[in-house]
């Protein structure tokens, strides 16, 4: 048993885990991908862009390619100067989106500062947009019309399902408003009936929010920023939080030996979410390629 599971263990509170999760779900996506190939002929493709040289961003690139491989489906990789374009970027993505053998176009963030991001993230085809970033899929998290749901939220919503949470009616509380987590986690919990508030950075008196909360979702990127005190005993606790310290060890933002002893549930980092944001961009991709073989097929169009 982990470190982790054993706090939890001794505490009560049951550790979601999302490699377990994860594992199941890629072994679900791996049998999908096969099937297209045998069906149709076709591998689900994923094309990753990656501007500059930021380490972090090297890392995740990598995390996801490396999972690419796993379930069956074909990666490319796009490496350009940091000095490159906003026209350029969207040069390429335009040829991304009428290529047939890419179901999913990934833009890795962040961008260089001379870049537009809204512009180059618009431009990806919403059928190919497998991170969810596009307005549309944005916008479809308040009407209720994505195509793809952003990886790490709804990473986040497959966890709480597998550990069988309630949501509907729960007072949830996302830490963070970020528009790659915070806001569309909350977003998404709310189209299933959870009473939601966002805290975020400028956010006075944090615990007096947190300590509401049957489901607390925390995404700030400040290492242990949620302790026991902030928290209600019997919550669920989710920990998005990623961050690196100087000794090369990761972090989450939640300080998991204390909140254990409260939670009824909690996840771990790592091991938690991080596994989940990566699946979920595999489950889209491959979504994205049935969805083309379906469409290419009832229309006649040879593949
Ligand atoms: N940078 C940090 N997280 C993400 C993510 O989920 N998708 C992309 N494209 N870039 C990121």
């Amino acid at each position: 048993m982990s470190r982790q599971a054993d706090i939890a263990a001794q505490s009560g509170a049951t550790i979601i885990d999302g490699r377990a999760l994860a594992r199941d779900m890629r072994e679900v996506l791996r049998q999908r991908a096969a099937g297209l190939q045998e069906r149709f002929g076709i591998k689900p493709g994923l094309a990753v862009i990656l501007v500059g040289k930021d380490p972090a961003s090297g890392v995740y690139v990598a995390n996801k390619i490396r999972a690419c491989d796993q379930v069956g489906i074909h990666s490319r990789t796009i490496r350009l100067e940091t000095t490159v374009s906003t026209h350029e970027l969207l040069e390429l993505i335009r040829a991304l989106n009428v290529d047939t053998s890419i179901h999913g176009i990934l833009v890795q963030l962040p961008l260089p500062g001379h870049i537009d991001m809204p512009a180059v993230l618009d431009a990806i085809d919403v059928n190919k947009d497998v991170d969810g970033f596009h307005l549309y899929n944005i916008g479809g998290l308040v009407t209720g019309g994505t195509v793809f749901s952003p990886c790490t939220p709804f990473g986040v919503l497959k966890l709480l399902e597998y550990a069988k949470i309630p949501i509907e009616g729960q007072n949830v509380v996302v830490v963070g408003a970020s528009n790659i987590v915070g806001k569309p986690t909350a977003l998404m919990l709310m189209a299933r009936d959870a009473t939601v508030s966002i805290c975020h950075a400028k956010t006075r008196d944090l615990a007096q929010f947190t300590i509401l909360a049957d489901i607390l979702v925390v995404a700030a990127g400040v290492p242990h920023l949620i302790v026991p005190q902030m928290v209600k005993r019997g919550a669920v606790v989710i920990d998005v939080g990623i961050n690196r310290m100087p000794d090369g060890s990761i972090m989450g933002d939640v300080e998991f030996d204390g909140v254990a002893q409260k939670a009824s549930f909690i996840t771990p980092v790592p091991g938690g979410v991080g596994p989940m944001t990566v699946t979920m961009l595999l489950s889209n991709t491959v979504d994205g390629a049935e969805a083309f073989c379906n469409a290419a097929d009832s229309t006649s169009i040879s593949l």
